[in-house]
């Protein structure tokens, strides 16, 4: 069984997050989401999200192509999920392009996917801004 993992925020959650999680299932045959916490999002990205992590959880958890979701609380732990979940490839859109292509070392397939263009939860906050 081929295991695929991707991390992120989904706050607000768009059509760019559903392509992105139904690209990463195709590639395999189980997908395991890590959405990253408020404390995280905040601490170390200044991010505030409008969308509680339990709850940004619940609902990524919901879309029909994510089989198993966990938390991302720190830059560490991607390594480390890697090899306890037994992850054959990681995912993440291409604004990661090259960040993490450390993980083939330990023999992670890497794939930046190209993002869904015209959105992102920071445009969408920006728009209802206006
Ligand atoms: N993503 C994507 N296409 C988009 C937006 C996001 O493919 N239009 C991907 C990202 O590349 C990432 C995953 O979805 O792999 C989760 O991204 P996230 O940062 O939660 O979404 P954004 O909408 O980019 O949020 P923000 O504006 O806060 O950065």
């Amino acid at each position: 069984m081929k295991k695929v993992i991707t991390y992120g925020t989904f706050d607000l959650f768009h059509i760019g997050h559903l392509n992105i999680l139904k690209r990463a299932k195709e590639l395999g045959d189980y997908l395991i989401v890590a959405v990253s916490t408020d404390k995280f999002n905040w601490e170390e990205k200044g991010k505030i999200c409008q969308i509680k992590d339990t709850d940004r959880m619940e609902i990524v958890k919901a879309i029909r192509y994510v089989d198993e979701v966990i938390p991302e609380t720190n830059w560490e732990q991607k390594k480390t999920d890697c090899e306890k979940y037994d992850v054959d490839i990681f995912v993440m859109g291409d604004d990661w392009k090259g960040k993490f292509d450390f993980l083939k070392e330990q023999g992670v397939e890497v794939i930046y996917l190209p993002r869904t263009e015209g959105i992102s939860s920071t445009q969408i906050k920006q728009d209802l801004k206006k």
